[in-house]
């Protein structure tokens, strides 16, 4: 538990992100088991993940949450001894066809982590390299041009349109946050993932991330691990629990908050057990 995590059960969120809107579906999961060798960590989950709604994902330490989130990108794959079943689709396509180029799904379904990990180079080259890499920018000046935007986008151009050669492990936590927003914005994504992207930050940090979540919020899908019920409350529209490997609830936040229909849900919203 960080101190940001609380026992209590969240008040009801009453900000402007508290409906949810009517959406269309942009990912789904279908019967999604995934196993670490003898470990069963996810068993028979099916979700469908919104584009106009913000999905969180809460659940005790060690139910799965990023384990899960893993099987949407495919980031599993890089796990030797993880093996998923079931089915993925983004936009109907399935994301675990052999055909499918795993390197362009990491763009078009990319991830923070609640580590911020920006590449040991300067901040314009942390934001430049997957545009770079993936060919969406014809020359410099549209290159820069991505840079710019994505930094706009996620809110750190002001702090660092002075500074862009500076290296990105040179900013503050929050700051580098931002900037893997912004790296992850550059390749222009249709999901964005994130796996307790606060959970390292100070409340002020952790409040710019929250809005920018808000600003952010139908121009891309988007989903996120946390262990902070307010901010659960607070980001999204959509809630999934999660225990043991088993999607016990899923439904909208406002409804998983103040009347949630399964006990195990009810327990760990107000913090009997976590
Ligand atoms: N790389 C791995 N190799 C083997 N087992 C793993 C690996 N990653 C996760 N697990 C196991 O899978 C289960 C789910 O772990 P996961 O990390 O998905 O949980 P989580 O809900 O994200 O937890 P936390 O809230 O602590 O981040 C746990 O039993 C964990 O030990
Ligand atoms: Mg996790």
């Amino acid at each position: 538990m960080t101190d940001t995590e609380t026992a209590t059960a969240p008040a009801v969120p009453t900000d402007r992100t508290a409906a949810p809107k009517p959406s269309s579906i942009k990912m789904t999961a279908r019967d999604v088991n995934v196993f670490y060798g003898q470990t069963h960590a996810i068993k028979d989950v099916s979700i469908d993940v919104d584009l106009e709604n913000v999905t969180a994902f809460i659940g005790p330490s060690g139910c799965g949450k990023s384990t899960f989130l893993r099987t949407l990108n495919r980031m599993n794959d890089t796990i030797a001894i993880a093996k998923v079943t079931g089915d993925i689709t983004l936009d109907g396509e399935d994301v675990y066809a052999p055909e499918m180029d795993v390197v362009q799904l990491r763009a078009r379904v990319g991830m923070v982590f609640q580590k911020p990990n920006p590449f040991p180079k300067s901040i314009f080259e942390n934001v430049a390299y997957g545009p770079r890499i993936h060919g969406l920018a014809a020359s410099k000046q549209a290159l820069e041009q991505i840079v710019e935007q994505s930094l706009k986008r996620a809110g750190l151009w002001e702090e660092v349109k002075d500074r862009l050669s500076d290296s990105g492990t040179a900013l503050s936590g929050g700051q580098q946050q931002r900037l893997c927003i912004a790296r992850a914005i550059a390749v222009d994504p249709e999901v964005i993932l994130m796996d307790e992207p606060c959970s390292a930050l100070d409340p002020i940090a952790t409040a710019k991330i929250e809005e920018l979540i808000h600003a952010l919020r139908g121009k891309y899908a988007i989903v996120i691990v946390t262990h902070n019920m307010q901010q659960a409350a607070r980001v999204s529209q959509k809630t999934a629990f999660f225990h043991l490997g088993n999607l016990v609830e899923y439904g909208e936040t406002s409804e998983i908050f103040t009347n949630p229909h399964e006990e195990r849900t009810k327990d760990y919203i107000t913090g009997r057990y976590g």
